[in-house]
């Protein structure tokens, strides 16, 4: 049921969804959230259990193909996106041509946009929906392609910024070991792939989300993959979606020591200020990719000497969920409050944030696509029109 936002005379009474709240796009089988109770599930199978119980690969697979892979599925899978053994020269010479100053995720999306240039054939499958079976089939190839080519081009833009040459993924690693060692030049330990996995698996899927209804919008004029990815990357890269675990990080970090969180709480509640990585559109409970997540950041803090920091934002946490309850509002922190706190604790610049999610999500999208387009229809919705009728234009020289 559609939240009411607002009611226009213009031409007939219609009810607004602000940021099309209560809006349903599609009926999908790739994920659920559950917002009520704070359960995430993708394809019938809790996200807790995946962590527990898969990887990113096995994931990635589940959304895009749809069931979990058995060894030679899962194989296959890995040797096609082995096959993309390394960016095309020209991403590589752009990632380098680009100034080392500016934000990754910009770099990402021109990178993806840029990998469309290299792939001619990627380029026309989509348009080819005389037989949408066969474009799916196609187009799953192209996506699985993409998945593994935005890794290569964000870890090429992490290392880029390190000073070092960029790394063609190492045969011998899996999906989240060789994004690891691609950014940093080393093989990652088991303890630090796994985390990384979680991550991963906890960012890969997230209903309709800004990115995903972007990514929806972008392919359902029959665009290709990549302008679908970049335009999605754009999507995420704001501190409302994507950016929030780097704008939160900051925040946390801004306030010093543990003892000064509860009075910097005050006076963000004093100047009516939204606070990053708390609240959700869809959750009305604790976001259970937090929950995971907070377990994690807390551990990980301790063990890399940042105490301070993990104290400071559980105080965060605890004071603003009080002060909420107290007002009757259920805002809790998302996964940006805590993803933040494990890529530091990891050793990853602030700005590598949402890449990092970015690459995650790169499975979601693409799944959703794909599951849309045997029905696809363009997306357009409407606007009412509030502004001046009959105005007559005036010459130039007499305004
Ligand atoms: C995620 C978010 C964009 C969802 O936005 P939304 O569904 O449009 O929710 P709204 O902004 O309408 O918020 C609803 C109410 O909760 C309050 N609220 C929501 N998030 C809040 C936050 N982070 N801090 C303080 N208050 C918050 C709003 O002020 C509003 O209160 P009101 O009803 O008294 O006006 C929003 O919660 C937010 O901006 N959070 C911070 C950014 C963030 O962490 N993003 C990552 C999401 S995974």
């Amino acid at each position: 049921m559609a939240k009411f936002m607002g009611r226009v005379e213009f031409p007939c009474t219609i009810e607004l969804g602000k940021g099309l709240e209560g809006a349903i796009t599609n009926i999908t089988k790739i994920g659920y959230v559950d917002g009520q109770e704070g359960h995430l599930v993708y394809r019938g199978y809790s996200i807790e259990d995946l962590c527990e119980n898969s990887n990113y690969e096995e994931v990635a697979y589940l959304l895009i193909y749809g069931n979990l892979p058995t060894a030679s599925q899962l194989a296959d899978f890995e040797s096609k996106m082995r096959a993309e053994r390394t960016l095309p020269d020209e991403v590589k010479e752009l990632i380098k041509s680009l100034p080392h100053d500016c934000h990754p995720m910009n770099a990402l999306q021109a990178a993806v946009a840029a990998m469309g240039c290299m792939d001619h054939d990627g380029l026309e499958v989509t348009r080819h929906v005389s037989n949408p079976k066969e474009s799916v089939d196609v187009e799953r190839d192209v996506a699985v392609r993409i998945l593994a080519q935005t890794r290569n081009a964000a870890a090429a833009i992490a290392r880029v910024r390190k000073g070092g040459d960029i790394l063609d993924p190492n045969p011998e690693l899996d999906f989240t070991a060789n994004y690891l060692y691609m950014m940093s030049g080393e093989i990652p330990d088991e303890t630090r792939r796994r985390v990384m996995d979680v991550c991963l698996i906890l960012q890969a899927d997230h209903g309709m989300n800004a990115s995903t209804f972007t990514a929806m919008v972008v392919h359902s004029s029959l665009a290709d993959m990549y302008s679908t990815i970049a335009a999605a990357i754009g999507s995420l890269r704001g501190p409302l979606h994507g950016g929030a675990n780097e704008a939160a990080l900051a925040d946390i970090q801004s306030i010093g020591t543990p003892d000064k969180a509860k009075e910097w709480v005050a006076s963000r509640f004093a100047q009516n200020e939204k606070i990053i990585g708390f609240g959700h559109r869809v959750y009305k409970a604790l976001d259970p990719r937090a929950v995971v997540l907070k377990g994690h950041a807390e551990r990980l803090c301790r063990e890399h000497g940042f105490n301070d920091l993990y104290e400071s934002a559980a105080t965060v946490e605890k004071e603003v969920t009080t002060r909420m309850e107290a007002a009757g509002k259920k805002i809790y922190p998302n996964v940006d409050f805590y993803s933040g706190l494990v890529y530091h604790a990891l050793g990853f610049p602030t700005p590598q944030f949402p890449v990092i999610f970015a690459v995650a999500r790169t499975a979601g999208w693409v799944a959703r696509v794909l599951e849309y387009l045997p029905e696809n229809r363009i997306f357009r919705p409407r606007a009412v029109y509030d502004g001046a009728v009959d105005q007559k234009v005036v010459p130039i020289n007499q305004r």
